[in-house]
């Protein structure tokens, strides 16, 4: 199978910059620098149908088009490295792997917005990924790759990496700018969206780090080439599962997008564990509706997960066993969004903690029947919380209601976890 962004990857350390360049790293940044113009390279992302790899998956392409070019002032490219969705290490793989593939993927996207000064924001605790593109970044301006008048062609870049304070909350793109700024990292209002209003009032690209991986390999081999490396037409490029839970296998792979859930659990993931079978996994990320084996055949793409009820989200895959309580597992998510809610807007302060309240008292045998109502009044009251945290918290407690009612119904009937006792919650 085709990799394009784990294709420089060693097994036990990261790739040089030398060994980078040899097999091809940073052609398509000279050729773009050279011989594209800006909106060549925006173009060939349109055609290319890449979709943010951070959890939203929104045409990238389209994102850079809502940039006023005519404003005055700077414009700023954000990557937002602030990865911290349960289930999700993608971007800390690639790079631990090759931090490069970044540096050149925000070069030409730098290039294609015209933008002069970029940020990488990156998480507390990705030490090793943070050393690493300190590294890159040092080595690239060295080499004349960035810095002022790159290449002789006239374009200059600086890039500057960000370590976050660490909080759930700075990944949300405009908390992320506040926290750049200085500021507490509350979610600001949308619209103003920050390709037309972002950090310190200016136009603002925040793309993932994966999304701008690709843009290398889009622009070395062409929009269609890329587009193609799909498993289905109506999908494009590969993506990064990072999976997690009762599998054999449990890693970071690069796979081409639309490929099934059981393709991708019977295949690199080698099939469940010894005397485990699959009931059910979050699909991509803490904030994404469960599937169960109903689901094997659904093509991971962003457009048929969505229609299956569920979002691909990060890709994150967390599998669960037939011994795994369904209503512990919920909670356990839930107390993760309850804690890290920045308290800014009531519905996500106040309702998380209620939520949680409710799952924990089912799970100790202590529910009622009208919790399950409670719980359903929140998975819809939780969408006027003011950021996506709390929406996107209940998407698998929507699933649990969905799914697994009967589970939830015989923790109440019983007065108890069924699953007491059984290996894992
Ligand atoms: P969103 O759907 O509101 O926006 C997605 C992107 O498109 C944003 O950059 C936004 O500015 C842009 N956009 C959307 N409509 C636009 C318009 N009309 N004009 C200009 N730009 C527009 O989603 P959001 O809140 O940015 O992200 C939520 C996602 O983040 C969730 O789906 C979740 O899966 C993911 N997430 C990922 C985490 C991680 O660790 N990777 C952590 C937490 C959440």
């Amino acid at each position: 199978m085709e990799q394009v962004l784990f294709r420089h990857n060693h097994p036990d350390r990261m790739v040089s910059l030398e060994e980078y360049r040899l097999e091809g790293g940073f052609e398509a940044w000279a050729k773009a620098v050279r011989a594209m113009s800006p909106d060549e390279v925006q173009q060939a992302v349109i055609d290319s149908g890449l979709r943010g790899r951070g959890g939203a998956g929104f045409p990238t392409g389209k994102k850079w088009s809502f940039v006023p070019r005519d404003l005055p002032g700077p414009r700023y490219l954000i990557c937002n490295c602030d990865e911290m969705e349960p289930g999700t290490y993608k971007d800390r793989v690639l790079l631990e792997k090759n931090p490069y593939l970044l540096v050149e993927g925000m070069a030409l996207a730098a290039y294609a917005l015209q933008v002069n000064h970029a940020f990488i924001f990156i998480r507390r605790g990705y030490e090793q990924a943070a050393h690493n593109l300190r590294q890159a970044i040092d080595e690239a301006r060295r080499a004349g790759l960035l810095g002022s008048n790159i290449l002789a062609g006239g374009f200059s870049l600086e890039l500057d990496l960000h370590q976050s304070a660490g909080r759930y909350i700075c990944g949300e793109e405009t908390a992320l700018m506040n926290a750049l700024e200085g500021l507490r990292a509350n979610p600001r209002a949308k619209p103003p969206f920050p390709a037309i209003k972002g950090l310190w009032g200016q136009p603002t690209v925040v793309n993932n780090v994966e999304t701008l991986a690709n843009i290398p390999a889009i622009i070395e081999r062409g929009p269609a080439w890329w587009k193609g490396l799909a498993a289905i037409p109506e999908a494009a490029g590969t993506k990064l599962f990072c999976i997690s839970g009762h599998v054999q296998k449990t890693e970071c792979i690069e796979l081409p997008l639309g490929i099934t859930l059981g393709e991708i659990i019977d295949g690199p993931c080698g099939g469940m564990r010894p005397g485990s079978s699959f009931k059910a996994c979050i699909p991509g990320g803490a904030s994404t509706p469960y599937f169960t084996s109903d689901h094997w055949q659904v093509a991971m793409d962003f457009d048929a997960v969505a229609k299956a009820g569920s979002r691909l989200g990060t890709g994150g895959i967390v599998v669960f066993d037939q011994n795994t309580c369904m209503v512990g597992a919920t909670l356990n998510l839930i107390r993760f969004f309850a804690r890290e809610s920045c308290g800014w807007c009531t519905p996500c302060r106040e309702g998380l903690p209620f939520v949680q309240h409710i799952l924990e008292r089912i799970e100790d045998g202590l529910g009622r029947p009208e919790d399950i109502d409670i719980l359903r009044e929140h998975v819809q009251r939780l969408n006027y919380a003011f950021c996506a945290l709390a929406p996107g918290a209940m998407g698998p407690v929507e699933g649990l209601l969905r799914l697994f009612g009967d589970e939830l119904d015989e923790h109440i009937a019983k007065g108890k976890c069924p699953f007491k006792g059984s290996r894992s919650h």
